[in-house]
């Protein structure tokens, strides 16, 4: 499997995202403010969801888009290699080292560099990509010459939970500061689930087969929890193309776990999934709206304050810090702005908004009587 792919692209034209969920359209209308800043993004979310197209849209629509996108998946790979990709080699600097190799941070100089499943590098590279972050400049594996300088922007991804690195020493904070300038979260399918329908059909016009799908086949899609999320639902409705002909697909057609999904009771994950979790869905998929249940849920005590403040993270990692982009995520009318900030500042819940902060777009700190580190909301 090939670790690097470098495109250049000519005719720059953002990837199609499709999907006209609020949670969706809020993620790419952020990221779309922050193409055309400098600013290094984190892209967060479960696999499949959407990552790597997300840091390609990105660069498409960034000054950077004429340049090349270099994307570099730092999991599997051996230290050495890995640094070698980064940094590039001299000839004979290690055992298979033949020749001369231009790293990916060279390569994507006045470009974007892509660095998917960041919270697979070892410490050691962690503090070498530092320096580099710091400094701008880079030495090949076994050069004397002096350092180059590169001018990258950095896009990373990952679907690991990089505070709880941090917290267990397996991630550097200084490094996490660096890269997480502005912080995209891509939410999982199932919180959007009425993307699904508009996925599928262009899925199908893309593959130019026929398949017709039963309206009980549409909401049992609908009702899946889609682990692996669109990539998952890709394969299955590759999958579909080949062996159903000439007929509309129905449920009997369906890999078991989706069919199945109906009868089963909740799987491990579900029952895992946090209060703030099941809000966030409730809300994001329109069940339910914040004014009408988790207010008074709130006041009548059935939800705490941290339940409320993890609530309020995820939709902050949605809209990239904005408290104005969560209204619609959360279904909040945009003149309860206000009434939002002063019920969360009165109960001390007003997560701090920096560390999922969209560039340029700061939020007036003097809006709020206390503020909350997202550490400890977590908690
Ligand atoms: N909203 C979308 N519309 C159309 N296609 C999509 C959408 N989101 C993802 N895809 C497609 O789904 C597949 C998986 O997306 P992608 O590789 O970007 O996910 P990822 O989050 O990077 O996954 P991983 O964590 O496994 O690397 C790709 O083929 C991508 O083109
Ligand atoms: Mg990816």
């Amino acid at each position: 499997m090939s670790t690097t792919r470098v495109t250049t692209i000519a005719q720059p034209s953002p990837p199609a995202i499709i999907g006209s969920s609020p949670a969706l359209q809020g993620v790419l209308a952020a990221a779309s403010q922050l193409a055309t800043s400098f600013v290094r993004v984190l892209i967060t979310g479960e696999t499949g969801v959407g990552k790597d197209l997300l840091a390609r849209s990105i660069h498409c629509q960034s000054t950077r888009a004429h340049r090349r996108f270099v994307a570099l998946n730092c999991a599997g790979l051996s230290e050495t290699l890995l640094e070698s990709e980064l940094f590039g080699h001299v000839k004979g600097s290690f055992t298979g080292a033949y020749r001369d190799r231009v790293g990916c941070l060279e390569q994507a100089h006045h470009g974007t560099l892509f660095l998917d499943e960041i919270g697979e590098m070892s410490l050691r590279m962690q503090a070498l990509l530092l320096r580099t972050l710091e400094t701008g400049e880079i030495r090949p594996v076994g050069s004397d010459t002096a350092p180059i300088h590169v001018d990258v922007r950095v896009i990373s991804a990952t679907n690991r939970n990089l505070y709880e690195m941090i917290e267990q020493g397996k991630f550097r904070e200084d490094l996490y500061y660096r890269i997480n300038v502005a912080h995209l979260e891509v939410p999982p399918l199932r919180e959007r689930a009425e993307d699904i329908k508009e996925i599928v059909n262009h899925l199908i016009a893309a593959d130019g087969s026929a398949l017709v799908l039963d309206d009980s086949v549409m909401r049992l899609f609908e009702k899946y929890r889609w682990p692996g999320n669109i990539r998952e639902l890709q394969n299955v409705i590759g999958s579909l193309a080949g062996s159903v002909r000439g007929r509309p697909v129905m449920p009997e057609d369906l890999p078991r776990p989706i069919l199945g999904h109906a009868s089963r009771g909740p799987s491990f994950r579900e029952r895992r999934r946090t209060v703030a979790d099941e809000l966030y869905e409730g809300l994001t998929s329109g069940r339910l709206r914040f004014w009408e249940d988790v207010y008074p849920a709130f006041n009548r005590r059935d939800l705490t304050r941290a339940d409320l403040r993890l609530l309020i993270k995820r939709g902050l990692a949605t809209s990239a810090g904005s408290y104005r982009r969560l209204l619609p995520v959360f279904r909040i009318d945009p003149q309860d702005y206000k009434r939002l900030l002063n019920f969360l500042a009165a109960h001390e819940c007003v997560v701090d908004h920096r560390t999922f902060r969209a560039a340029g777009r700061p939020i007036d700190p003097a809006a709020f009587s206390s503020s909350v580190h997202p550490k400890a909301a977590a908690r």
